[in-house]
């Protein structure tokens, strides 16, 4: 969704992050538009999904603030979090479900979790997810019965079910198949057409490029370069040619 003014709905500013000595985040500054979707790219190890983390409040950072409806979400407790996390929502890198529960108990748990639905309203909410994802009708199967693609799926179908109004991805496509690798990309386009504002860390440059509104370059603890999919695929920043030549090939 290309918009006219693009109007802040999350600002990280001056975050840095240390881990025993090692320095990941050395100041970073990142602003996340509403309604778009942005793409963290960076090596392995850069520090994207403590990043991703530090915006749900998973991980605190050492130094800086995350800005997100006018509050610092570096200075919440567990409680404020808790209500933070409805309105972001993190899909696990590997869909992360319960085995020993049905899709419908699985998607029904963030429900029971954090509302106070009848059983009827969560079964309408479920079927509504499943089919965002294209996954209507497997609610009594297991996880084990679907394909890894399908299980990614029904991962995010979970955390959608609280209708966030942020998503952040982290490699939600690694590892799957072309087929599902668009579903995916389809279901975040989706999304972002109801009005969601994406985060989306990945390696896939030909996905990059496919959903991205904006990319920014996590290299050395900052962001190196930011700027629309093509700013970006021109720029003459070696590090992040490097980056994306090795990536393509
Ligand atoms: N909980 C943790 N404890 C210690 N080190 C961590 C922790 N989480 C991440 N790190 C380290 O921080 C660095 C960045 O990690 P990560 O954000 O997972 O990288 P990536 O960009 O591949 O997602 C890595 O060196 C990783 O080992
Ligand atoms: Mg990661």
């Amino acid at each position: 969704m290309k918009r006219e003014k693009p109007e802040p709905l999350i600002e990280a500013r001056g975050l840095w992050k240390n881990f025993g000595g090692k320095q990941v985040h050395k100041g970073i500054d990142l602003t996340i538009h509403k309604g778009e979707v942005l793409t963290l790219m960076g090596g392995s190890g850069s520090g994207k999904s403590v990043l991703l983390r530090c915006l749900i409040g998973l991980e605190r950072p050492d130094k800086g603030e995350i800005w997100f409806r006018g509050q610092d979400i570096t200075k919440l407790d567990e409680e404020a979090l808790t209500d933070v996390r409805k309105q972001i929502a993190y899909v696990f890198q590997y869909g992360a479900l319960f085995d020993s529960l049905t899709i419908e108990d699985n998607l029904s748990y963030p429900l029971r979790e954090h509302t106070q639905l009848t059983d009827k309203e969560m079964t309408k909410k479920v079927k509504h997810a499943l089919g965002q994802v294209g996954l209507d009708g497997n609610q009594l199967l297991f996880p084990s019965d679907l394909s890894g693609g399908m299980q990614r799926r029904v991962g995010v179908a979970r955390s959608i079910i609280l209708g966030p109004e942020v998503i952040l991805y982290d490699e939600p496509t690694t590892g799957l198949d072309p087929y599902n690798t668009k579903q995916i990309l389809k279901i975040i386009l989706d999304l972002q057409k109801q009005g969601a504002t994406s985060v989306l860390v990945t390696h896939d440059m030909s996905s990059i490029f496919a959903v991205t509104d904006r990319v920014a370059f996590l290299k050395d603890g900052k962001i190196r370069a930011e700027g629309t999919a093509d700013e970006i695929r021109k720029s003459d920043d070696p590090d992040l040619h490097a980056f994306i030549h090795g990536e393509t090939m």
